[in-house]
Parts: structure tokens; C-alpha cells; sequence
């Protein structure tokens, strides 16, 4: 691989701005597919899942912004995703929760192919910058497993599919108790 050269302009490398590029538009797409979602939800009636992601959603941009600023402070050019092909339609609130599930998953794999890339280039500001979201990602990949996990636990016959929706509401909290920030205050 050919060395990168670093200028006064710029704290990372061209490479490194193109895979961080990579991942705002990974994040980007992932606000959009959890929007696209919690309007699905809202219209079937499962008012706490939508209200779930559309939460998530937002998180999501958050996550995308917080790439954009990290990229410009260091002399890149952060870039508008473009997003298109959306999915609108659902067959399953399961599907649903199984989506989010597959795509969390793909989206630590990507956070990581990154830190991956930083270590070997000992590009250590990066490495530490992107420590957060590996903790995040781990969390959301809990917190859509546990989700999955709800529709094998409760079933979805009768008032199943009523309440696993409801018990979706209530798995912010489950994150909120069980995520790395409460892990550091009760050590
Ligand atoms: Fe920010 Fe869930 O990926």
C-alpha cells in the first residue's frame, strides 16, 4: 500500500476520510431505514415500536453528525450520504426487529474493518475516537437481540403480538440499565 503523507492541512489520511465517508453513509442509511420503520409500525398499530425507532432514528443521525464533525475538525471533508431505496413495507413487526438485528451486525463489522485499518497505520486519534461507537454498537446489538429474542418468548398468537410491542417500549430502559455509561458509575 502506498504511505499516505500527512500535511499541516490535514490529521488524517485520505484513505482514513474515505472509509469514515463510508461509514457516515452507513449511519446515514440507518436513520432512514429506522424511520422508515417506526412509520410502518405507526401505521399497523404498534405505536412503542414506532416510538422505539423513531428514538433510534435520531440516534442514528447523532451518530452521523458526530462522524462529520470528528472528520472536518481533522482537515477531511465529511459528505452527504446519498440515500435511496429505501424499504417502506414490512411483512412482520419480527421482520422488522430481524432487519435491525442483521444490519447492527453489519454495521459493527464495518466500525471494525476501520479500527482494524487504524491500528495497522498506527493512526491512534482515530482508533481512540471510534472506541465509542464499538461500545455502541455492542449495545445495540443487545438491545435488537433482546428484541428478537421477545417474539420467541411471548409468541405471537392472540394478545402476543400486543404484548411483545409493549415490551419493546420498555427495552430503552433495559439499555439505559444495562450500557457501558451505568457499568462506569457502579464501578
Ligand atoms: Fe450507529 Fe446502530 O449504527
Amino acid at each position: 500500500m502506498k504511505k499516505q503523507i500527512l500535511t499541516p492541512r490535514r490529521s488524517i489520511t485520505t484513505e482514513i476520510e474515505t472509509l469514515l465517508n463510508q461509514q457516515i453513509d452507513m449511519e446515514g442509511k440507518s436513520s432512514a431505514y429506522y424511520l422508515s420503520m417506526a412509520s410502518w409500525c405507526d401505521t399497523q398499530g404498534y405505536v412503542n415500536s414506532a416510538s422505539f425507532l423513531y428514538k433510534h432514528s435520531e440516534e442514528e443521525r447523532q451518530h452521523m453528525l458526530k462522524l462529520f464533525g470528528y472528520i472536518n475538525d481533522a482537515g477531511g471533508h465529511a459528505l452527504q450520504p446519498e440515500i435511496i431505496g429505501i424499504k417502506h413495507k414490512f411483512k412482520t413487526l419480527k421482520e422488522v426487529f430481524e432487519s435491525i438485528l442483521d444490519h447492527e451486525l453489519e454495521v459493527t463489522k464495518s466500525i471494525n474493518n476501520i479500527v482494524d485499518h487504524c491500528f495497522k497505520i498506527k493512526d491512534f486519534t482515530t482508533f481512540q475516537f471510534l472506541q465509542w461507537y464499538v461500545t455502541e454498537q455492542r449495545e445495540e446489538e443487545t438491545l435488537a437481540r433482546r428484541a428478537v429474542e421477545l417474539f420467541d418468548i411471548i409468541g405471537e398468537e392472540g394478545i402476543g403480538l400486543w404484548t411483545i410491542d409493549q415490551e419493546i417500549g420498555k427495552l430503552d430502559g433495559f439499555a439505559a440499565e444495562s450500557g457501558p455509561d451505568n457499568l462506569d458509575e457502579n464501578n
